[in-house]
């Protein structure tokens, strides 16, 4: 490759999960620290960092169509240099090398604490490949935090080691790791400091978080949240992604005991079929999930629950799709996400007998997401004549109108004179399938 001017603008496309979403911020601010400012919206930019996600579809041809586009002037009008990063970086570098002359450098979600020195190397025309996974390092190495938002994601832990059948995960990102209990105390600082009053604990599970406390005691992430919930300033906490084996009694617990945390569950199932779950090597079921959920609603009576959830599994009977069908009407989620399931190089289920017709899964994702819809909407429109808090994260469409969201993660649009990160006293008017349009009352704020 030809050396190439030193880029004075980047822009990041962030693909995928919340994670890539705080990974992506990083690398913005690893870049920041070199000069580099944020290409400013409709121009060219430099460099462009593709943060890939592997977990779905056709993960692998979206990032060389990408590329092409990007190289063939069709996303910008002067080609500029390209990083891959992200799952697809890591589970397919090489032959992204290989395939993409275009690509100055390949960097894997535990190594873009290195970006700086491969960018160095770019800029003489050297290609780079970093897909090691020492998580501890990247975290250690970052600048300090400034971002200036009302929310802000923060990575408490990462990778998994459960191995659900399906699913890259574990391969792309690694086995499970913690981030240290002081380190996240300090970043949650520096995100208060510059302007956050919500904060999303991150993790691919989440839950599985465990640490030491700074008088030395073992403590799990109800523990970090419980120290947490003491930043002056900070006034909410969220956590995602759990898995329901992590579960303790005292992240339950904590629903109950600290205001800061919101009523708001993010709990995966994937299935109703005991069969199917095991098959999946989820080493949960049905009812143990159920069950849980009810503790979860004991300690908490007005959490909101929400869930992920995959048809078509291999082997996937349409009885055993009925048996999802009937969690979904028990359990009734206030939000869900639902897939196709979609087989995934490497993984066990990739290779099982009986995949499932493109149609058969297009017929029970739509019968699925039917119901997910019609649950959303009733606990929206059950939501309707409720007062509550709405944090400011956005304007609105026209002038004097402000978007945010409710403790239960509903987005609320209201008017009225206000700025971001205003927590604003709300009476929920009106509710449609994917918001709820908020009063104010004056005198509540006054
Ligand atoms: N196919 C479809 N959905 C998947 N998920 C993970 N792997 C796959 C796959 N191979 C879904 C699961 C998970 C969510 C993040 O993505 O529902 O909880
Ligand atoms: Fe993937 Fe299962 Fe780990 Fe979640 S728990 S990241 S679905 S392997």
């Amino acid at each position: 490759m030809k050396p190439i001017d030193p880029p004075k603008t980047f822009r990041v496309k962030s693909f995928g999960c919340q994670m890539n979403v705080y990974d992506g911020e990083r690398m913005a601010e690893l870049l920041g620290e070199r000069g580099i400012v944020p290409a400013p919206e409709g121009e060219d930019a430099d460099l462009v960092v593709l943060n890939t996600c592997h977990i779905r579809e056709k993960a692998a041809e979206k990032v060389y169509s990408d590329i092409g586009r990007l190289t063939k002037g069709k996303t910008q009008k002067k080609a500029p240099m390209i990083a891959v990063a992200g799952c697809v970086a890591q589970a397919e570098g090489e032959e992204i090398m290989a395939r993409a002359p275009a690509v100055s450098m390949v960097v894997g979600p535990q190594a873009y604490h290195r970006l700086p020195e491969m960018l160095d190397k770019a800029v003489k025309g050297e290609r780079s490949t970093d897909t090691d996974m020492p998580a501890i390092a990247k975290f250690d190495s970052l600048p300090t935090r400034k971002r200036r938002s009302p929310t802000a994601f923060l990575t408490v832990q990462e990778g998994c080691d459960k191995f659900c059948t399906y699913c890259v995960v574990p391969y792309t990102r690694g086995a499970e790791i913690s981030r240290p209990y002081s380190d996240l105390i300090a970043e949650a600082h520096r995100l208060v400091e510059a302007g956050a009053r919500e904060i999303t604990l991150l993790g691919q599970n989440v839950n599985a978080w465990s640490g030491e406390d700074d008088k030395g005691r073992a403590v799990g992430l109800a523990g970090l949240i419980h120290a947490l919930a003491d930043i002056d300033g900070l006034e909410r906490i969220r956590y995602t992604t759990s898995h329901p084996n992590d579960m303790d009694d005292a992240l339950i617990a904590a629903h109950g005991e600290i205001d800061k945390l919101m009523p708001y569950l993010h709990l995966p199932v994937q299935s109703g079929s005991d069969r199917v779950l095991k098959a999946m090597n989820r080493s949960h079921t049905a009812e143990s999930y159920l069950q849980l959920l009810e503790r979860f609603r004991a300690a908490r009576p007005d959490i909101a629950l929400s869930g992920d959830f995959i048809v078509g599994f291999p082997g996937e009977t349409e009885a055993e799709f009925e048996e999802t069908l009937s969690l979904v009407d028990e359990v009734r989620y206030a939000a869900a996400f639902s897939f196709k399931y979609s087989p995934r190089p490497g993984t066990p289920a990739a290779t099982m007998d009986h995949q499932i017709a493109a149609e058969v899964m297009d017929d029970r994702l739509q019968r699925l997401q039917a119901r997910l819809n019609r649950d959303q909407l009733a606990f929206n429109e059950a939501s309707v004549g409720r007062t509550c808090k709405v944090l400011i994260e956005r304007k609105g469409k026209h002038e004097g109108q402000w978007l945010g969201k409710s403790p239960w993660l509903q987005s609320v649009w209201f008017d009225g004179d206000y700025q971001l990160g205003d927590l604003v006293e709300v009476e929920l008017a009106e509710a449609g399938p994917n918001s709820l349009r908020g009063l104010v009352r004056e005198a509540a704020n006054a």
